[in-house]
């Protein structure tokens, strides 16, 4: 496995590749989450990439960026056990310079749910996801639908740039009691890690009622609210058609509920495509 934060050796290694190229980014601090994106893609691609950088310019100002865990040893042995070729990780002047070119997110999709609690994220986000995907070259990138907005906005960019490259959505990685994988879940103490819990549980009540017919979102994002009253503070629950429009009706196929709530230090998301 080659590792390195330089663009010229970077741009080296690749040459020594024949045939097809898999990218997985991440921030590290690297889970089960992550390696059954790194899994797919080894399993999917001649070669495979993986970026380690924790992306300055999609943290908020007051948000957990310094604190944001780091474990680099543990995450350069999971790449070499999972086949990486190429582990990419840059430092933050490698990937910015001072004066950038900025591309927006859109108006409308990007200012909604996560993008309305944390507005300028997704621009950050897709900044550092174009260069990733320009320096990775890759024919196809691999994201987790845990992040499903990061995921629809993604996949919008690469439309509208006409970017060449296949974006590919991976089913959310939960643990045995049903909580999704996330790096800030080991902010989790004690009791909060069953008080967490209740974020899944109120996307399987949905599921229920949705299995019994109902399709009426008021109805089931009530159900959801209460099921959601053991976190601290519920920040949304809502339901949307894949392009993140609000819906009135569910529409099997063509229907996402999604959750953010705070459980002690950490804020958690959750959701299920229906
Ligand atoms: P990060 O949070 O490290 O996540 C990297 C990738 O792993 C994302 O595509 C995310 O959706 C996926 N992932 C995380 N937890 C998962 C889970 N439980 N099941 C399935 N997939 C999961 O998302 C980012 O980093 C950054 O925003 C990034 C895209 C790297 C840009 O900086």
């Amino acid at each position: 496995m080659i590792i390195t934060g330089n663009i010229e050796a970077l741009q080296e290694a690749k040459k020594t590749l024949r045939g097809t190229i898999g990218f997985v980014p991440t921030m590290g601090a690297l889970h089960q989450g992550h390696l059954s994106l790194i899994q797919q893609a080894r399993k999917e691609n001649d070669h495979l990439i993986v970026s380690i950088f924790v992306n300055p310019t999609q943290f908020l100002e007051g948000e957990d960026l310094n604190a944001y865990p780091r474990k680099e040893a543990a995450d350069i042995k999971i790449c070499k056990l999972a086949g990486v070729d190429i582990l990419f990780m840059p430092a933050v002047e490698t990937m910015y310079e001072k004066d950038e070119l900025c591309i927006g997110a859109p108006a409308l999709r990007a200012y909604v749910l996560e993008g309305e609690k944390r507005p300028g994220h997704f621009d950050g986000m897709l900044q550092v996801v174009m260069k990733l995907l320009n320096l990775s070259s890759a024919n196809r990138a691999y994201f987790g639908k845990k992040d499903a907005q990061q995921l629809v906005l993604i996949s919008q960019m690469v439309k509208n740039y006409f970017m060449d490259v296949q974006i590919i959505p991976c089913d959310i990685i939960r643990d045995e009691n049903g909580l999704a994988l996330s790096s800030r879940n080991v902010y989790l103490q004690g009791e909060e890690k069953q008080r967490a819990l209740s974020l899944a549980r109120s996307l399987k009540r949905a599921t229920k009622l949705v299995m019994a017919g109902e399709e009426n979102v008021e109805v089931i994002r009530k159900e959801m609210l209460r099921v959601l009253e053991e976190t601290d503070e519920v920040e949304y629950v809502a339901i949307v058609d894949r392009e993140f429009n609000a819906l009135e009706r569910v529409e099997i196929g063509n229907t996402i509920i999604l959750v953010a709530a705070w459980v002690g230090k950490p804020r958690l998301i959750d959701n299920l495509w229906i």
